[in-house]
């Protein structure tokens, strides 16, 4: 179809899958295991309602913030999502031109198809862009690689936490590795690609399972930007995390791609945030949570920052809108949220990102359990 005919985010998704190679298609919507979690990242959001305000003079109505003490044209980031070129010849990049045209923030990948300078020079001045970190064994490689993303003028460290081991991906695994064509070619520190354990596996044998608690004062001790570990899940180490001294967290279960059966990051808010008020008062200046994980309409979005998230992080939608449309898709996915944000702050009554308070969502559903 043409990109005129797509309306929603959902729209994406199956000209995606009508239209990719099955190995990208099996790599980008696999999930692990029995697929239960990623199937619950959806499900979470269908059980919050909203209590919307009236009479609230919503002629103009403003969804633009900052994340990290960034502006953001949209209280969504690009999170990281790796192997671009999969999907798309122009990979990652075609997330960071459409970012940057319109002030959204992207999430580098450690495992981008596009190399990390690449996508840096691709920004225009300004722009803002984030890294997505997987720790190396080889402690050295890692330094190297953060000194030089913090020089070349990255804005936060999102340190992925929820892979100590790559999930099955059952779909993934069916389809035999084989690298042929090169698109699976990352950036730094892989050491030797296994075949044969579909693409998730072959690529990631470089992950230091033996990351911890004690690794985090090196963290800040190697760089000055704002740390956000990425893949948090529970109040005990949203806790741990805020003592830590890190700047923020992602509640996070990736896309529903590693531990099957885990909760979902909007059904984890709540109880976070319950928690991180006993560190001072809420919203912290100083700690800064987000949720990503099955976010597919503005109501969402809204869902989330109600509860208290600072904004939220979509993979799978932005990454299939552009392997069906190229940088116009993400465009377009980022015009669709603008349109949705739009009518659904109206609807709820609120005409700011600040005025999207807890008592607008009926969470009651996700309380009680
Ligand atoms: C991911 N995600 C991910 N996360 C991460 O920290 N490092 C990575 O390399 C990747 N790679 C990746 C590839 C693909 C194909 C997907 C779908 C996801 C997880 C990603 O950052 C994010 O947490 C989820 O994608 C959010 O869920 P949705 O928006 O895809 O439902």
């Amino acid at each position: 179809p043409s990109i005129d005919e797509i309306i929603n985010l959902h729209d994406f998704e199956a000209v995606a899958k009508a239209i990719l190679p099955a190995k990208a298609w099996a790599y980008y919507s696999s999930a692990s295991d029995d697929e239960i979690t990623i199937r619950e990242n959806r499900a979470a959001y269908q059980r919050i309602w909203f209590r919307p305000r009236i009479l609230r003079d919503v002629s103009t109505v403003d969804w633009s913030t900052t994340i990290l003490g960034q502006r953001s044209t949209l209280p969504v980031y690009i999170s990281a999502t790796a192997l671009g070129k999969l999907g798309h010849p122009d990979g990652e990049l075609n997330l960071t031109r459409a970012a940057g045209k319109h002030g959204v923030i992207q999430m580098i990948p450690t495992l981008a198809s596009c190399s990390f300078d690449e996508i840096v020079d691709a920004a225009v001045p300004g722009q803002v862009q984030f890294l997505q970190l997987y720790v190396n064994r080889d402690r050295e490689i890692t330094k190297k690689y953060v000194q030089h993303a913090e020089k070349r003028g990255v804005k936060g460290l999102f340190i992925t936490v929820d892979a100590p081991q790559l999930g099955r991906r059952e779909k993934d695994m069916r389809m035999k590795f084989v690298d042929e064509s090169g698109v699976a070619k990352v950036q730094e520190g892989q050491d030797g690609v296994k075949k044969n354990e579909g693409v998730a596996r072959a690529i990631s044998s470089f992950i230091d399972p033996s990351l911890s608690w004690k690794d985090i004062p090196w963290f800040k001790s190697i760089t000055n930007m704002p740390i956000v570990l990425k893949g948090v899940a529970t109040p005990e180490d949203a806790l741990l995390a805020y003592d830590y001294g890190v700047q923020g967290i992602v509640l996070s279960n990736h896309g529903g791609r590693q531990l099957d059966t885990a909760r979902s990051g909007i059904e984890n808010l709540i109880e976070v945030v319950e928690a991180l008020k006993t560190r001072g008062p809420w919203p912290n200046p100083k700690f800064e949570v987000f949720v990503d994980g099955g976010i597919r309409r503005a109501s969402d979005v809204l869902k989330a920052i109600a509860l208290g998230a600072k904004a939220v992080g979509v993979g799978r939608a932005f990454m299939y809108s552009f392997c069906a449309y190229g940088q116009e898709g993400v465009e377009k996915a980022f015009q669709i949220f603008r349109d949705e944000l739009e009518m659904n702050m109206r609807l709820i009554g609120a005409r700011s990102i600040d005025e999207l308070v807890p008592q607008m969502v009926d969470a009651s559903a996700i309380h009680s359990h």
